[in-house]
């Protein structure tokens, strides 16, 4: 049950204008998506929050951002850019995909929900564009800033979109009334991509630039993409309750779907390949520490309130959660053995070091 604080973070976030949203904490945010999960909202209080919560990439103002930018030490800016270039080329492959599912939607409030969600989608390239060209001085696009990331460090991602995204949306394309594979692009789409990938990468980059007081534009634009967020994540938890309601053959469906994606969404994450430039996070400010085991436990137990109200067991959402907890231990175990360094975490885990709450 939400209480006091919560319910207020709640109204704060779902009415902030543009400008106020660089106001609020991640957390404010995050209350604010569980509260989506509710059973009284459904697709037309979804649309209704997208007519009020519109704003426009070209009211952001990055001049702050740019002097603030150079101001982050080598290592931060070196991890900081790679979080956000996979940001923009899942934000830039979504956009491209959701489409097919919009096809196949069998009702029409659906269609007209997905509508909106296409058009934010769009948005967020368009965000990530201006960024990077206005901030981070990468022009050119998306082809620019994959250009700049070491194909080996993002195996894992690309798994999730250029092989299961994609497919997963090939297959509803194709086949529009396939009502499995109509679920399980929801699956791939709202509940793993947006639902567990971009929520832990929204975490980290917020938490650390608000801990800092850095980088207002990039913030408040940031915010107002994660608040986007959560009408999407609600609205695929809606539609795979009312699969689950009208045969409950489709938990089985969601629960084998979500299984095949946790080790590469948790090596996305991770990315064991990638050496990262700082080794001892003791040696990172500690505002701008990001403590791993914390995070996994925010991820995953998002992504386990999710699987409850999309109408899976208990017992289901546990062993989901067992698996995916040993699949980062195997990240970063592998990690360690490739670079022969331990990873970051184990100082967390070994309370050697904290990191701001
Ligand atoms: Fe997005
Ligand atoms: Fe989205």
């Amino acid at each position: 049950m939400a209480g006091e604080a919560s319910l207020e973070a709640v109204r704060r976030v779902e009415s902030a204008p543009l400008q106020d949203l660089v106001g609020l904490t991640v957390d404010d945010v995050e209350a604010q998506m569980d509260s989506l999960l509710a059973a009284d909202v459904d697709s037309a209080s979804l649309y209704r929050r997208w007519e009020q919560q519109q704003w426009a990439v070209s009211d952001l103002d990055f001049a702050q951002d740019r002097s603030d930018w150079q101001s982050l030490p080598a290592g931060i800016q070196q991890v900081t850019q790679h979080t956000m270039t996979l940001f923009f080329i899942g934000e830039q492959a979504v956009t491209d995909t959701l489409a097919p599912l919009l096809h196949a939607a069998p009702r029409e409030d659906e269609r007209i929900f997905l509508a909106t969600q296409i058009a934010d989608e769009a948005r967020h390239t368009v965000f990530f564009q201006r960024f990077f060209e206005e901030v981070l001085g990468v022009g050119g696009g998306l082809h620019a800033a994959l250009d700049a990331i070491n194909p080996r460090a993002t195996e894992g991602f690309r798994r999730i979109f250029e092989h299961q995204l994609k497919d997963a949306m090939d297959l509803v394309r194709r086949e529009p009334e396939n009502q499995r594979a109509w679920v399980e692009g929801v699956v791939t789409y709202h509940l793993m991509i947006e639902g567990y990938l971009a929520i832990t990468g929204q975490r980290s980059l917020l938490r650390m630039l608000r801990n800092v007081g850095l980088m207002p534009g990039f913030r408040t634009g940031f915010t107002a993409v994660a608040r986007d967020e959560s009408r999407h994540i609600g609205f695929g938890v809606l539609a795979l309750r009312r699969r689950v309601t009208a045969d409950s053959e489709m938990a089985r469906v969601i629960a084998l779907k979500v299984l095949e994606l946790l080790e590469p969404a948790v090596r996305t994450v991770i990315s064991p390949d990638r050496r990262l430039p700082i080794e001892d996070p003791r040696e990172i400010p500690e505002p701008m520490r990001v403590n791993g085991l914390e995070l996994r436990e925010f991820a995953l137990s998002s992504l386990a309130k999710r699987l409850v109200a999309a109408g899976l067991s208990a017992a289901v959402v546990k062993s989901i959660r067992t698996q995916a907890e040993a699949y980062y231990e195997a990240a970063w175990s592998e990690y360690e053995r490739n670079h022969g360094l331990r990873h970051p975490v184990r100082f967390f885990q070994e309370g050697l070091v904290s990191a701001p709450l």
